[in-house]
Formats: structure tokens, C-alpha cells, sequence
């Protein structure tokens, strides 16, 4: 079940750090919404803070609110392996259990969540997903090898296939295609397509060109120096982004005059 998620005033700190700051926005349920910006300017640590992913680093925290459906998900009360269990991410760099085969690393989340299934129920689960990452006619044929087998595209679709396997509200992708070939960066794109009827997508991406192929709505983050917090400069429908943004700091950077 696709569901909305709502930031309000929030600030993004690594220790003393204050890496993000003043973010607020509302991301529309049954959609996919894309992340750009320079490097360095926060967007994988804003991705983070949505699933309460950032804070199991040391000192790091947030100050305002993320919420889900209405739901606080900072509240005290919330578990965050909870958070996560519904908010599924697929990471910058691939990180599959090396040491797991293949097979068990994608039904990895469904067993965590202690859901009970049937043997056959699981193979299904498990090569669906697999093909929704574009992953299975690679690995049919040796799916009880260990995933540390596979090339770093192939372990980045793998983790793709775990994260959609456990069907999460929402899906957060980091740079989901930044290591694929065009032909499985096109069957990625294809997935967030079909996916979007059910999840809510939130992608980070340097390709413009993919942000303006898959996503509704762009947020366009960026950073004024070293040592700066980074800020969301300008959110909006993708269409507006790409042709007569708000801000000229969108303008300049997806025009290729900055960053
Ligand atoms: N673990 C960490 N500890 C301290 N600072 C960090 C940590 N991770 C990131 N930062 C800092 O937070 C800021 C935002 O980093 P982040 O990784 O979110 O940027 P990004 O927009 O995802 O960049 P890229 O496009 O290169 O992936 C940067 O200044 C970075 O150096
Ligand atoms: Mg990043």
C-alpha cells in the first residue's frame, strides 16, 4: 500500500554537522518522486533520515518531523526496525550478505519479517522479484551460489529484487542504476513504472535524463560550500523542473552551468 510521506522543518546532523537543513516536503503516494543535486549537497543522507537509516551511525540525528500517513516516525513509541520494515532502500553502493547465496539473500526481508510461507509461495516471490529487477535469467541457473559471485551491477539488481521482495509502502533508491548497463538501467526504470501503482518511489539520481523519464516531481537539493548545510532549493512537478523551473539555481544546474 502506496503511502505519503510528509518532512516538516527538518534539520540533519552527523555529530556536530549539520549536513541538511530546513527541509520540508510532502511526497505524493502512488508516484515516483527524483532527488537531484551536486555532490555532497545531502540527498542520500535526506534518503536516509526517511526510514531512520541515518541515525545507526554515532552522533548522527535529526531534529523536526517525518511522517507517514500521519504518522510520526520519530515518535518514541516507534520501532525503527518497524520504520524500515515499510519503508524499504536500496543503498548507493550495493550491499548484498556476500556470504548468503543468492536466492536467500532476496528472500532475506520476508524471513526477517518471520512471514510464513510455503516453499513453492517463496520460489514464486523470489523469481518474480528477481525478474522485476532484471536480474533472473542471469542467476536462474545458480541460485544457491553466494551472491559475492555476482558483478556489482548484478549485486545492485539483487538488492533491488530483496528491497521489492518484502512489497514495502515506500521505496527509497539511491542511485539505483548508477552501475547498470543502458538495458537494465531501461528494465529498472520500467520497474519504478509498475511499481508506482503500489509503492511510493523516492530515487536519488545524477542522470537527468532518468529523472525526467520516471519520476512526477523533482526536488532539486544544493549546497552553498564546504562546511554548508545543504537545503531542498526548489521542489516541484518534473515536467516544470526540466523547462521553467522556479529557482535560477535549478535552472543553472540542470543546464549543465553548475555542479
Ligand atoms: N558518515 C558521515 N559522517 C560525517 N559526514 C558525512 C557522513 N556521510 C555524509 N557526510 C557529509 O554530509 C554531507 C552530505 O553527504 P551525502 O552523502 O548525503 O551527499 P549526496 O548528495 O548523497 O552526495 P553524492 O551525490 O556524492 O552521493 C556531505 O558534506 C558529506 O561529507
Ligand atoms: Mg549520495
Amino acid at each position: 500500500m502506496a503511502k505519503r510521506i510528509d518532512v516538516s522543518d527538518l534539520n540533519i546532523y552527523y555529530g556536530n554537522f549539520l549536513a541538511v537543513e530546513g527541509v520540508t516536503v510532502s511526497i505524493e503516494p502512488r508516484s515516483v518522486t527524483a532527488l537531484i543535486g551536486p555532490s555532497g549537497c545531502g540527498k542520500s543522507t535526506f534518503l536516509r533520515s526517511l526510514n531512520r537509516m541515518h541515525e545507526v551511525l554515532p552522533g548522527a540525528r535529526v531534529e523536526g518531523k517525518v511522517s507517514m500517513d500521519g504518522q510520526d516516525l520519530y515518535a518514541p513509541d516507534v520501532d525503527p526496525v518497524d520504520v524500515r520494515r515499510h519503508i524499504g532502500m536500496v543503498f548507493q553502493r550495493p550491499n548484498p550478505f556476500p556470504t548468503m547465496s543468492i536466492y536467500d539473500n532476496v528472500a532475506a526481508g520476508i524471513r526477517l519479517n518471520a512471514r510464513k510461507m510455503k516453499k513453492n509461495d517463496l520460489d514464486d516471490l523470489v523469481e518474480r522479484s528477481l525478474l522485476g529487477a532484471n536480474l533472473w535469467k542471469e542467476v536462474k541457473d545458480r541460485l544457491t551460489r553466494p551472491a559475492s559471485g555476482l558483478s556489482g551491477g548484478q549485486q545492485q539488481r539483487l538488492c533491488i529484487a530483496r528491497a521489492i521482495a518484502v512489497e514495502p509502502d515506500v521505496l527509497l533508491m539511491d542511485e539505483p542504476a548508477s552501475a547498470l548497463d543502458p538495458i537494465s538501467t531501461l528494465a529498472i526504470e520500467d520497474l519504478m513504472t509498475e511499481l508506482k501503482e503500489r509503492f511510493t518511489i523516492v530515487i536519488v539520481t545524477h542522470n537527468m535524463q532518468q529523472a525526467a523519464r520516471v519520476s512526477e516531481q523533482t526536488g532539486f537539493f544544493n549546497v552553498a560550500g564546504a562546511g554548508q548545510p545543504g537545503r531542498l532549493i526548489e521542489f516541484n512537478a518534473t515536467e516544470k523542473i526540466f523547462s521553467n523551473p522556479d529557482e535560477k539555481a535549478t535552472e543553472d544546474y540542470i543546464s549543465g552551468r553548475f555542479g
